[in-house]
């Protein structure tokens, strides 16, 4: 074995030794919330399809319609040929509901975070980051080639204290996700914008996990220089867009490397996300079921003296351990519930934890199950 390869398996062995090992879980017959694992039929906690839609008649019609029209593949980036008169609606009906002068589509959120923040800072510039920040943001500040400065999570003294240090800096940039994707706690916005006005930064939230979720109709949160979010999510379908000023999207266009080099996403899924976006904005039922499970959730951890922050539909379970957590998310799933363990680098080490989500497509029969799994299980 040449001594690449040797090192590559010592690195595994590794891996193996301290219960961060990943494998792939194969699954068929997925059904939104529900699947088959090894011919078992399994409800699923773990997805981030908040309100059901990847399954709404209404979005699979309208990305049905798109494949027909327009085949499946793009065939091109989107300055080449690829931009279709779908990708165009949704970027102009995204800037609307984001309240901002013009959107851009990606292939995905991650490289959207990826290409933001590569595109808008540089060398001379400074990225000030809340430590629980989506690890695509953490790529995308390393990538810029910028000082990257994290603060503690949520200590917003300690942020302010790096902006002031950092005053010399040719520009800074104040970087927080939304809602934590591992602890579904939020950010506080008021105290970014804040920071934004007085320290004369740059604001970009990621509003990943928000979006669709809260606020009147579904639009999350609207501060910000640059919001990015996903269609991956509450959306149902899959890609990622930046809602910004003109300028802002200009420069992206120009020099966000995930942008300019990278095929379009399908138009299908365009014409997807434009149905959820109409279904997010105008049926209000979808996210009253959701916040429903919530609660629900929230009763079960209190009774079960199960300690959350959590202020979303992301529910993490705090094992420790990481070869524990694997252990407990293995038993849940042999007993029909699919939570699994979330483990180094997604969260620190000695943090290992289950990362429960809920959706609006989750039915009181499947909460029963999870309550009554969790319990066996849990003790
Ligand atoms: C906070 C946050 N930002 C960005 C992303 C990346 O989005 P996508 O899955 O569309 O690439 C995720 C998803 O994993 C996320 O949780």
């Amino acid at each position: 074995m040449s001594s690449n390869l040797l090192l590559l398996t010592e690195d595994l062995e590794e891996l193996k030794s301290k219960g961060l090992f990943r494998t792939l879980r194969t699954l068929s017959n997925i059904r939104g919330t529900h699947a088959t694992w090894k011919d078992k039929e399994i409800i699923l906690f773990c997805g981030n399809d908040y309100l059901g839609l990847s399954r709404h008649p209404r979005v699979i019609a309208k990305a049905r319609e798109a494949l027909q029209k327009y085949g499946v593949g793009s065939g091109a980036a989107r300055l080449i040929s690829g931009t279709s008169d779908l990708h165009t609606r949704l970027e102009e009906e995204l800037a609307r509901f984001k309240k901002k002068e013009t959107a851009l589509l990606y292939g995905a959120g991650y490289l959207t975070n990826v290409g933001v923040l590569s595109a808008l800072a540089g060398q001379k510039d400074l990225i000030v980051m809340d430590k629980l920040c989506h690890a695509s943001l953490i790529d995308g500040a390393k990538l810029s080639g910028a000082t990257l400065r994290v603060f503690p999570h949520k200590n917003y003294e300690k942020c302010e204290e790096i902006l002031k240090k950092g005053a010399g800096f040719r520009k800074r940039l104040l970087v927080s996700d939304t809602v934590f994707s591992m602890d579904g706690d939020l950010a506080d916005l008021a105290e970014l914008g804040r920071l934004k006005e007085k320290h004369k930064t740059q604001l970009i939230v990621d509003d990943a996990h928000g979006t669709g979720v809260f606020g009147p109709e579904g639009r999350g949160v609207t501060e910000g220089d640059v919001i990015v979010g996903t269609l991956s999510k509450a959306f149902g379908v899959y890609g990622g867009f930046a809602a910004a000023s003109q300028s802002i999207i200009e420069t992206l266009i120009n020099f966000s490397r995930s942008f300019l080099f990278a095929t379009a996403s399908p138009p299908a899924f365009a014409g997807a996300a434009l149905e959820s976006l109409r279904l997010i904005q105008e049926d209000s039922s979808l996210r009253e079921k959701l916040w429903q499970n919530v609660d629900k959730v929230k009763a079960f951890f209190r009774k079960k003296g199960i300690v959350s922050e959590s202020e979303s539909p992301i529910f993490p379970i705090i094992v420790g351990d990481e070869n524990e957590a694997v252990r407990v998310s293995n038993e849940l799933l042999r007993q029909g519930i699919l939570i699994p363990a979330i483990r180094y680098p997604t969260v620190s080490k000695g943090k290992a934890r289950l990362r429960l989500t809920v959706s609006a497509a989750h039915t009181e029969e499947d909460l029963e199950k999870l309550f009554k799994t969790l319990k066996g299980v849990l003790g």
